[in-house]
């Protein structure tokens, strides 16, 4: 069985895999805590290719990508950055929240995401061609960004881009079965918790509840959590910290899972 156990959403395996064939770069879109990380993960494991994962930020610089000369007892030796560990492996490189770095340092990539699949490591005076096996693939979540920070047009354009989203309730709530080892009744409780303010979300404008913060719910209530509790402290409370705000969260959460447990009594009540 999979290690990485992955729920798909469409046609993005597929898309993937013909991107891996014709050997260019994809770039994954979505909201944080959508599946993005574990979809790479999974394609690492169905293609056979390790995934070499660099989260990025804004002190990323390219020696960190490519590599850099460093002192060890006495010598001058070069050390590969990830990046270039993954190119000369065939590995995936995985460059989680890429807009967080800067534009300088992701010019190196260049070479590496046009018909060349090349990097130069200038220092090192080494050029490094990718084996086939060799893809980058790059993540960044392009809704709730301060305005400050985007990834350029050209760079985004040598991409195949796979927009992902939440997964469909049902199938979410699945996860958390699957996750979290819940039954499936408590599962969809939380999926139309995380819904009901998912829906509100264009009054609050705030990131919306992810597919994670609905696992980790999932995992306290397995734990033995009640379900508001868990729902408050792993659903709402990182949504927002206006008090006022937070009241009218706490409602619709409690309403919509308590909703779905009358619902539930009343059903087996009928059967009864
Ligand atoms: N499609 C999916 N199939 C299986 N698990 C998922 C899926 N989407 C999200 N998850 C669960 O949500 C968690 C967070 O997903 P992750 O891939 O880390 O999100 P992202 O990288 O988009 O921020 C995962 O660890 C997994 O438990
Ligand atoms: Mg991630």
């Amino acid at each position: 069985m999979s290690n990485n156990y992955y729920q798909s959403n469409g046609s993005e395996v597929a898309l993937f895999k013909q991107a891996a064939t014709q050997r260019v770069p994809v770039m994954l879109t979505g909201p944080t805590g959508c599946g993005k990380t574990r979809f790479v993960e999974y394609m690492g494991e169905v293609l056979g290719r390790d995934v070499v994962t660099i989260s990025c930020h804004d002190d990323l610089t390219s020696s960190d990508l490519v590599g850099r000369f460093m002192v060890t007892g006495g010598d001058v030796v070069w050390n590969d950055g990830p990046l270039t560990r993954a190119v000369k492996s065939g590995a995936i490189c995985y460059m989680d929240e890429v807009v967080e770095a800067r534009h300088d340092s992701l010019a190196v990539l260049h070479s590496l995401t046009d018909h060349r699949r090349t990097l130069y490591l200038d220092r090192a005076g080494e050029v490094v061609t990718a084996p086939d096996s060799f893809m980058l693939v790059c993540s960044y979540n392009p809704a709730y960004r301060s305005s400050l920070k985007e990834l350029k047009p050209s760079f985004r354009q040598r991409f195949v881009t796979v927009a992902m989203t939440y997964l469909p309730p049902e199938r979410e709530a699945e996860v958390l079965v699957s996750e979290a080892g819940i039954d499936l009744s408590a599962a969809k409780r939380l999926v139309n918790c995380a819904m009901s303010i998912r829906k509100a979300d264009d009054i609050f404008h705030f990131e919306p509840p992810s597919t994670r913060v609905l696992v980790t719910a999932a995992k306290l209530v397995a734990a033995g959590a009640s379900e508001l509790e868990a729902a408050e402290v792993c659903i709402l409370a990182p949504l927002s910290n206006d008090g006022a705000i937070n009241d009218g969260l706490r409602e619709l959460a409690s309403a919509s899972l308590l909703g779905a447990a009358t619902k539930r009594v009343d059903a087996g009540g009928v059967k009864a």
